[in-house]
């Protein structure tokens, strides 16, 4: 199975999460773009959805999915997103999107979060993959430093040339080289830094379930 059939297996798997008659958390990445495809398959069901994005409020809305502000709404009883890594512990690593302050907003007022993924994405230990962190551009500079002194190197991410700004209108920086053998406590660590909106490591909001695509079908790891 290619990488896109395992992400839209996952996709469709998560709707068994999804309680009809509740309003339901939505992600932001490719994968979660299959499960909102199939969602639409319920759309009758349930209320709408609180999304963690622009791109993902855009792609409900298109396919006839209400689309309700956080603050409408107490609590959520599901939210499903994708991730960049996960750990065996349901930690992961998200924000390749751009849109990780948004889904960990969701995420902490979603009873569970559901991880869809690709089996790609199973790491035995965070880290490989370059680590988000959303920054108030003002502080950019300080905060590469201290990456520096964890030995992490951080990048400010670019499109088209220009630093990427986010949904929330603040820059992303990539860190590569940094061990994150404690996810709850590095996650701790660097939210406190002034300067910094999110970080991307989702030990605190970690996975209830994780959903992974395999070539032998889905497995489901709590
Ligand atoms: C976006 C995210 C995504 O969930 C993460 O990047 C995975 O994306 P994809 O499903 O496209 O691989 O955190 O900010």
């Amino acid at each position: 199975m290619t990488q896109d059939e395992l992400k839209a297996l996952v996709g469709q798997a998560a709707l068994q999460y999804v309680t009809p008659g509740d309003i339901v958390g939505v992600g932001t990445g490719s994968t979660v773009n299959k499960f909102i495809d199939a969602l639409a398959t319920m759309k009758d069901q349930i209320p709408g959805a609180v999304s963690s994005s622009v791109a993902s409020t855009a792609r409900l809305k298109a396919l006839g999915i209400p689309v309700f502000e956080a603050n409408e709404v107490a609590e959520l009883s599901v939210y499903i997103d994708g991730a960049d890594e996960i750990d065996a512990q349901g930690h992961m690593i998200k924000g390749g999107g751009a849109a990780l302050t948004r889904e960990k907003i969701v995420a902490a007022q979603s009873r569970r979060f559901i991880c869809i993924a690709d089996e790609s994405k199973m790491v035995k230990a965070l880290g490989a993959f370059p680590l988000p962190v959303e920054v108030i551009p003002m502080a950019t500079a300080r905060l590469i430093r201290q990456f520096a002194a964890l030995g992490g190197k951080a990048h400010l991410r670019l499109k088209d040339g220009a630093p990427l700004v986010t949904d929330n209108g603040q820059h992303i920086l990539d860190v590569t080289g940094l061990q994150i053998t404690d996810p709850l406590a590095f996650e701790s660590e660097v939210n406190q830094w002034p300067g910094v909106v999110t970080v991307g490591v989702f030990a605190h909001q970690k996975a209830s379930v994780c959903l992974l695509g395999t070539s032998s079908g889905v497995k489901t790891l709590t």
